[in-house]
């Protein structure tokens, strides 16, 4: 599906140590794997019913779980079989490319101006079907970048080539890059996390999602402590696997 989009065969380290950062690595407690395919099979019911199979992954306020969310659920959704991609678009704090450990000198900041093709900054599966590609140098002009008709085009490129493409954003309440991604995707995924989001903060990116007309494809509760939740949406929880 992706044959329009070719990169050089990565040469870094393989699979197994790519995954090792991640909560569904093989060494992760089963009811984690279990909690990300929960929110991967919510997910793509709510996606069934959307034209495009972009979305973006988000939050209130920093350090709720987005970026961990993001790298997760790409690589829950690459094991069904489907040809992913995951970029970061978290120009102010990316951090895809620790999680994966790859190069961040070529990514989307390179390609949106030009520097790089996208074959050149395409890291090819990272795992078995995921492709990614990181946020890249850091740029002065993030949001300009984000709003740019670049991305649009690249972002039209990359629906055609994969079957998800899934989107590391920034804190919709501190900067509205999350929301111009979001806007040109079929909507955002939510994060807030047990103990740290405030529902008041949470309500104002719900309304900034709802005034700039991003739908919300579901909330991800990070860290949940236990099933009483008043949230609506997918869980997972590490507390098992910290112990
Ligand atoms: N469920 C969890 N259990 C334990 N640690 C977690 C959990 N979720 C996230 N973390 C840790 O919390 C920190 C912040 O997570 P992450 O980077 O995913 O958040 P973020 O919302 O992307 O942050 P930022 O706003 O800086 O981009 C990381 O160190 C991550 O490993
Ligand atoms: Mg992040």
């Amino acid at each position: 599906m992706k044959d329009n989009i070719k990169a050089a065969p990565i040469t870094n380290l393989g699979s197994s140590k790519k995954l090792d950062r991640l909560m569904i690595s093989e060494s992760a407690p089963f009811h984690i794997r279990e909690a990300f395919k929960t929110i991967r099979t919510n997910l793509l019911f709510t996606l069934a019913t959307k034209e495009s199979k972009t979305f973006a992954v988000a939050s209130a306020m920093p350090n709720e779980g987005k970026s961990t969310t993001a790298a997760n659920l790409s690589v829950v959704l690459a094991q069904t079989g489907a040809q992913v991609l995951l970029m970061d678009c978290d120009f102010r704090k990316p951090s895809v490319h620790r999680l994966f450990r790859l190069s961040a000198d070529k990514g989307l900041t390179s390609i949106l101006c030009g520097i790089d093709k996208i074959e050149e900054a395409l890291n090819e599966n990272v795992v078995p079907n995921l492709d990614i590609i990181t946020a890249g140098p850091m740029s002065p002009n993030p949001s300009e970048l984000l709003g740019s008709s670049r991305m649009a085009e690249l972002l039209s490129i990359v629906q055609k080539a994969y079957d998800y493409v899934v989107i590391d954003a920034s804190p919709i309440n501190i900067v509205s890059d999350a929301v111009i991604i979001a806007k040109q995707t079929a909507g955002v995924v939510l994060v807030t996390r047990q103990g740290q989001s405030r529902h008041d903060q949470l309500q104002k990116a719900i309304e900034s999602c709802k005034f700039a007309e991003v739908d919300i494809l579901g909330i991800v509760l990070n860290e949940s402590k236990g099933a009483n939740s008043h949230y609506y949406g997918y869980r997972y929880n590490q507390q098992e696997k910290d112990k």
